[in-house]
């Protein structure tokens, strides 16, 4: 069984509109509904697992996309929101795809290449090169580092686990109280084994700043 679970749990701060920006409506579509919909009909999904808050819970319900499985309420962080995500999933050998229900442009061929890969790896990423040079600084703005730009990639969503194994890792994390910003970082961070990186799509954006809502009109038709 292969699930997406898409996270719409959150409250869209930097975006600074009355509503949380994966519920603003680009051409009469709330952005979640190009990123729900492009999971819908990915041949490989089978179902979907819509994390929302509890404000938006009755409006996620109501949408009609046949693979979606549960609607459901997040939590207070990220981590939160996908916790109870994943641990709606009763097998532990299953696949499941995290992606950000901000991330609207996703693409068929992407979803794809993250299951496929889990069939070799238990933990997946999605990453891209890139185009600046990244420095480490101090709290001086001192540069500390500047690593080679071939070892450092961006991290994207989806990120893809053999349900099982996040799972723990959610578990874990809890007991520790352990804070990371994506489910990738949870694997690495507890050392529970490696993460490969799928080659992601830079036009797989995360909607951030009101500026993206803007671009979205033009890109989302
Ligand atoms: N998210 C979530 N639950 C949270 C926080 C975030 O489901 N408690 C989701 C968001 O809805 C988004 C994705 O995780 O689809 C990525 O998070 P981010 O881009 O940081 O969204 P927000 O937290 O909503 O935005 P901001 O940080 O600007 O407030
Ligand atoms: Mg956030």
């Amino acid at each position: 069984m292969n699930y997406a679970i898409i996270l719409a749990s959150g409250k869209g701060e930097r975006c600074g509109l009355d509503v949380p920006k994966q519920f603003a409506k680009i051409n009469g579509k709330t952005i979640l509904e190009y990123t729900i919909e492009a999971f819908n009909k990915n041949e490989l999904t089978d179902r979907i697992i819509l994390v929302t808050s509890k404000a938006y819970l009755e409006f996620c319900k109501k949408l009609k996309y046949e693979k979606i499985f549960m609607v459901t309420e997040g939590g207070k962080r990220r981590q939160d929101s996908s916790r109870i995500g994943v641990n709606l999933i009763e097998e532990d050998d299953a696949k499941v795809l995290i992606h950000d229900g901000a991330r609207p442009y996703i693409k068929n061929e992407l979803i794809n290449n993250c299951y496929i890969a889990l069939d070799k790896f238990s933990a997946i990423n999605t990453g891209v090169e890139t185009a600046d040079t990244i420095m480490e600084v101090d709290e001086n703005k001192i540069i500390k580092k500047i690593p080679n730009r071939k070892n450092l990639l961006r991290c994207q969503t989806p990120q893809g686990f053999i349900s099982g194994l996040i799972k723990k890792a959610h578990k874990i994390a809890l007991k520790k109280n352990l804070n990371v910003t994506d489910d990738a970082g949870l694997i690495v961070n507890l050392g529970l084994g490696d993460v490969f990186v799928v080659d992601g799509d830079i036009e797989n954006i995360k909607i951030t700043y009101k500026d993206d809502i803007i671009k979205a009109k033009e890109k989302l038709r």
